[in-house]
């Protein structure tokens, strides 16, 4: 027997783009399920990246969504850039007046799903959306399936997909490749470690080994990256090797070493659908957008989505208005291009190519000196850095 669910809004995936719909509906009086195929645990404890933009925490608290974020995050003023043995530091606060965060996306995970299910948000967790049915009508349906294999029809007045970059509702409503789409020679390794920080501030650096990125999760767990071929098998090195490897690129600069406990290899990504509307269906967060994670753009670009699409759907389902729905595309891929530009220039600034000649070395080195040494060129990478405002006019 199918079990049918009737509900306005049909949200499938329970990530922060999903949730943070889900929470801002809510405030607006518009009820909606969420599903997604993972079990809480899982969404809790998945390691994704760590940086928020100033408006996504402001957002996050203002919304009552997250009441840790300041006291648990800690706000970053500046980033390191590192190359040919040098420090620059990037400073955030002086040159926009503005700083992100850290604080780890499984958190914003925790605090959204704590406060969705103790307002009695209905959330079905091991439940997989299989596809949607009848996107362009008044009555889309997701058709999924629960732990035990059961069917699950969920009847709403509009579907989002939210669901990765996998999507299944992107798969079903325009085809797996509707999109502009980038691969790139090289992944990120990604640990975690016990140890102290190993400097104040996030340090992105180039060196002729490739890159690596130093970053933090606490004061007692750290996490880093090393550039690595997108095949390597994060098993096959010693944790002696990792440590060598990332001194080497982190030249100039000693890193606290400590026990290794997480390894994970990142693929790059860069992708952009087609069609963030289809009739009744639209996709947020990475099932409409994939950056490679040098920017940390990801979650910031989703909350972004996010933000845009609520004004559309209080306007659609509240007053029958469907203008501003209209314009979702439009308005959101502007700054969907915008944080795609940032993420480019980020990677093809600071990884070697594994091709690079020593002519593409020597430029990129001159891009960096250019970069670091000019008050307007920081100013740029600051601003796309901690982020553009987020557009709420449809
Ligand atoms: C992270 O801490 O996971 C992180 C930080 C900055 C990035 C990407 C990932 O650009």
């Amino acid at each position: 027997m199918t079990e049918t669910v009737r509900t306005r809004v049909a949200i499938v995936g329970a990530g922060p783009a999903g949730l943070m719909l889900a929470h801002l509906l809510a405030s607006d009086g518009i009820e909606s399920v969420v599903i997604d195929r993972r079990s809480r645990d899982e969404i809790e404890h998945t390691i994704r990246a760590g940086i928020l933009e100033q408006a996504t925490v402001e957002l996050l608290e203002t919304t009552g969504a997250s009441s840790r974020v300041r006291t648990v995050g800690t706000r970053h003023d500046g980033i390191e850039l590192r190359f040919a043995g040098e420090g620059h530091r990037i400073d955030f606060a002086g040159l926009t007046g503005r700083g992100v965060w850290l604080y780890p996306q499984h958190e914003v995970l925790k605090d959204l799903l704590e406060v969705r299910l103790a307002a009695g948000q209905d959330i079905r967790f091991g439940v997989t959306a299989l596809r949607v049915e009848d996107p362009d009508s008044a009555r889309p349906r997701v058709i999924a399936s629960d732990a035990a294999g059961r069917p699950v029809t969920i009847e709403a007045d509009f579907v989002v997909g939210a669901d990765g970059s996998h999507s299944a509702v992107r798969q079903s409503v325009s085809g797996s490749h509707a999109g502009y789409f980038r691969e790139y020679p090289f992944a990120w390794f990604g640990i975690l470690c016990e140890a102290p920080p190993s400097s104040e501030e996030l340090i992105y650096s180039n060196s002729p080994h490739g890159f690596a990125l130093v970053s933090q999760r606490s004061a007692s767990v750290q996490r880093m990256y090393l550039q690595c071929d997108p095949e390597l098998d994060p098993e096959s090195m010693s944790e002696r090797e990792i440590w060598d490897q990332l001194q080497l690129r982190v030249d100039g600069h000693t890193l606290a070493e400590g026990p290794i406990f997480q390894r994970d290899v990142l693929r790059f990504r860069s992708f952009v659908a087609h069609e963030l509307v289809t009739g009744r269906t639209a996709l947020i967060g990475d099932a409409a957008h994939t950056v490679p994670p040098t920017g940390a753009k990801g979650m910031n670009l989703a909350i972004a989505d996010v933000v845009l699409l609520h004004r559309a759907l209080a306007a659609l389902l509240h007053a029958h208005d469907v203008r501003p729905l209209e314009s979702f595309t439009t308005v959101a891929l502007e700054r969907i291009w915008m944080a795609q530009h940032f993420s480019w220039w980020m990677t093809s600034m600071l990884h070697t190519a594994p091709d690079a000649s020593d002519f593409d070395r020597r430029r990129q080195e001159g891009e960096l000196r250019a970069v670091v040494g000019s008050e307007s060129a920081r100013r740029f990478l600051a601003e796309c850095y901690t982020g553009w405002p987020f557009t709420t006019e449809l």
